[in-house]
């Protein structure tokens, strides 16, 4: 009797076995095991340099050469390594919830730089400026509002640490699937930007034609 080859049944890896089971939100320990397990190594390749691309040029525009960024959910400091390694006058503040993720910000930002840049423990919600009278040129929340339900209602908080030209830059990648948690965000960021509450100065849409992956960026005060 002849034999048909059956497929083997497909074994997800360990690490996908564990991405899946794991629901990041803001919590700091899934953050560190997803860190651990490098699954955020993407965001310091080119594959993300468009994103960070636009946000460049805004901030090229709108932060003097001396100035001061803030980094919300900064993660491993790609903001760094995209954007500000040429600019040498601007102070750099990077805060998160991961202190995995904080670490490897450490190395990335380098000795080189570390008289310029200060790496700070906390989450969204209760991020407070060490110095309360610091002012910010521009803060920057980069693919980090996903991730909790109430995040864009965190916003006005953030307002009050701008400097007199100071601006927030926003981005936002478009949820993929209709039962995402992001997509509350994701419209509670468009509801705001449709609002009176804040001037947008520009806006832009980034899409990846091939993945079918796009993101949402905002520069506002
Ligand atoms: C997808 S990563 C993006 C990292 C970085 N902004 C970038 O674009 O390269 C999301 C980051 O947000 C952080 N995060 C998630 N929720 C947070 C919260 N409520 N407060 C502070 N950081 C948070 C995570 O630890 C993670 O480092």
């Amino acid at each position: 009797m002849a034999h048909r080859a059956e497929a083997a049944p497909s074994v997800p890896s360990s690490r996908e076995a564990r991405r899946a089971k794991r629901r990041l939100g803001a919590d700091p320990e899934a953050w560190d095991e997803a860190y651990r397990a490098d699954e955020f190594a993407r965001l310091h390749t080119l594959k993300e340099a468009p994103r960070y691309g636009i946000i460049g040029a805004w901030l090229r525009h709108l932060v003097p050469d001396d100035g001061h960024v803030l980094d919300g959910g900064c993660g491993e400091g790609a903001l760094v390594r995209h954007v500000l390694r040429d600019r040498s006058g601007v102070h750099y503040t990077g805060f998160d919830v991961s202190a995995v993720a904080l670490e490897t910000a450490r190395r990335v930002i380098g000795p080189d730089d570390a008289h310029r840049a200060r790496l700070i423990r906390a989450g969204l919600a209760d991020f407070e400026p060490p110095d309360p009278a610091e002012r910010y040129d521009a803060i920057v929340l980069t693919e980090v509002l996903s991730y909790s339900g109430e995040s864009v209602s965190w916003l006005p908080r953030f307002r009050r640490w701008l400097a007199a030209d100071g601006v927030m830059v926003v981005t936002l990648q478009h949820p993929r699937r209709p039962d995402s948690g992001a997509n509350g965000p994701f419209r509670a960021m468009h509801a705001t930007m449709d609002g009176d509450m804040w001037t947008v100065l520009d806006r832009a849409t980034l899409t990846n034609p091939r993945s079918g992956n796009a993101w949402d960026l905002w520069v506002f005060r």
